[in-house]
């Protein structure tokens, strides 16, 4: 039974084989027939309509109205635009700047080749790959791959590269923190040809070391940062728009070219009352106004919003560029420490903060407020959406609770900086310690760097760190230890008692 069987089957590839090479010479004379009608370069009319169409759906996405020509276009407006009234709230801002935070950014491919591939077959994620392993080496790994390990592409014939220390798969482009993920599908995922672009969406205040050291973690990830800020502070009084400056002062010249501006000029309704629908507002209007400002957005293009004490690490996010097959919403587990990396704190903090565009729009309606919330499997795009990215949409996180998949560094700023977070924060984080004067003084501040403690007088329990340890701190930090020492060691610590042998040597 089973040879006949296979006798079937075979005449059935064989007819297969038959009928594709009919339909394949009916392509070929099709087109050299069309070209010759109409003499233009067919290839490439052929290729690019599915691209104009994406680019086309995602652009102006909220500021046009039902105006919309194509079909799709206005399906995808039924799935994606706002109801209510907060969308009609939103008015760019006019003069005096009208040229930063009016600006438009547009989105490319980036070919840069980040894969290699080898005489043998294999496509090596460069970074990831020893490519200084010999070649019979090579030949070992080819021979070692048991079919069994391999469920990637099981059907196919994988050659695994020699990885460096710290990368993964067949490929070496997985991270550890993504290896160590709980990352159901990360035996099946596949590089892409084109990277996706990512753009990284945060609020801005004061953090501004935070924010040199994100801007360097992760400057070749991310294509656009989009960078809010407002002349008002969350608490409502109004703030100058230092990060302004700095752009036009050239601080953030090495960056320039990849920030996009947000200017919010608003205070919303109500936020003087309730501090959370300010620091809600926030996350809105950064998406909806920086998102309408970006063209050529396409639907697998990954979105990432954090606060401005969140910095992903790189290779997480480099990940979610390179590869396709992960599902979403995508969290990072981050490293949590107080006014620096020195006050680690137990555990991880898991923040959904990545998504597709396509996710974004259709289950978000376009503001990442939404996404950082735990709720998306209750908001009402998201079955259809599932469905129609044919898998089951399960989140999962970068990092686990034992690697970090970022850092989050709360209260991370000089006692100054910390002073300014207090008088300036939203009338909703009860108690509000700002409102109290002693705690406000720069001396009781600097106590509380001192010991940990925090503004209710408690002192929490810490872990010991070291910054040699694995993930202390954001590379940029690191590399300019002297520059940022006051966030990576408490500044304030006791010094040991000198020892009578210390005076006299010093004497
Ligand atoms: C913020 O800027 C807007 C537009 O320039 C202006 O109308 C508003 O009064 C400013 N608010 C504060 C608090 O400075
Ligand atoms: C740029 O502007 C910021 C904010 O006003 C200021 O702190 C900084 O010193 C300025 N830098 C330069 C190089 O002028
Ligand atoms: C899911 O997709 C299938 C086929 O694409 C369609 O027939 C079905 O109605 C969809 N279901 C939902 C709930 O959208």
């Amino acid at each position: 039974m089973g040879r006949s069987h296979l006798a079937v089957r075979m005449r059935m590839r064989r007819h297969k084989v038959f009928l594709l090479c009919v339909l394949g010479i009916c392509v070929v004379s099709f087109l050299h027939y069309y070209k010759a009608l109409h003499s233009i370069p067919l290839l490439q009319e052929l290729s690019s309509p599915s691209n104009l169409k994406t680019l086309k759906m995602f652009s102006d996405i909220f500021w046009n109205g039902p105006a919309a020509d194509s079909h799709s276009q206005q399906d995808f407006h039924r799935h994606s635009r706002l109801k209510g009234n907060v969308d009609s709230n939103v008015i760019l801002p006019g003069p005096p700047d009208r040229k930063l935070h009016e600006r438009t950014f547009i989105l490319h491919d980036d070919h840069t080749p980040l894969f290699i591939h080898t005489e043998s077959g294999a496509v090596c994620f460069k970074e990831g790959t020893d490519l200084t392993a010999s070649a019979s080496q090579r030949r070992l790994l080819h021979k070692e791959i048991n079919p069994e390990d391999e469920e990637v592409n099981a059907d196919k014939k994988v050659v695994r590269c020699p990885c460096r220390q710290g990368w993964h798969g067949p490929h070496c482009g997985i991270p550890t923190i993504v290896y160590h993920s709980n990352l159901p599908s990360k035996s099946k995922v596949t590089p892409r040809k084109v990277p996706r672009r990512v753009i990284n969406a945060i609020n801005i205040n004061h953090e501004f070391d935070l924010l040199h050291a994100r801007f360097h973690e992760l400057a070749d990830a991310v294509d656009v940062f989009l960078i809010c800020e407002s002349n008002f502070t969350a608490y409502g009084d109004s703030r100058p728009l230092l990060f302004r400056q700095m752009i036009l002062n050239g601080t953030f010249n090495y960056i320039q070219h990849k920030i996009l501006y947000i200017f919010l000029d608003h205070f919303p309704n109500g936020g003087r009352m309730d501090g959370w629908i300010a620091d809600d507002y926030l996350r809105t209007y950064l998406t909806k106004n920086g998102m309408s400002r970006l063209k050529g957005l396409k639907a697998d293009d990954v979105f990432v919003i954090n606060d401005a004490d969140e910095i992903p690490a790189r290779d997480g996010i480099l990940f979610l560029k390179l590869f396709d097959g992960w599902t979403e919403p995508v969290g990072i587990h981050m490293r949590k420490s107080l006014y620096g990396f020195y006050w680690r704190q137990f555990g991880t903090l898991n923040v959904l903060s990545a998504c597709t565009a396509a996710m974004l729009f259709k289950v978000y309606k376009g503001d990442g407020i939404f996404l950082r919330r735990r709720t998306y499997y209750s908001m009402s795009g998201f079955r259809e959406y599932e469905n129609s990215t044919g898998r089951i949409l399960i989140p999962w996180a970068i990092g686990s609770p034992v690697h970090y998949g970022g850092w989050h560094c709360s209260w991370c700023f000089k006692p100054e900086g910390i002073h300014y977070k207090l008088i300036s924060a939203q009338n909703g984080d009860f108690p509000r310690w700002g409102d109290y004067n002693e705690k406000r003084k720069i001396s009781y501040i600097k106590d509380l760097i001192r010991t940990g403690g925090w503004f209710d007088g408690s002192i929490p329990e810490y872990p010991p760190t070291d910054p040699k340890e694995h993930m202390y701190a954001p590379k940029y930090f690191m590399d300019n230890y002297k520059k940022y020492h006051y966030l990576l060691e408490n500044p304030y610590a006791r010094e040991k008692p000198v020892s009578n042998e210390q005076l006299k040597n010093f004497k």
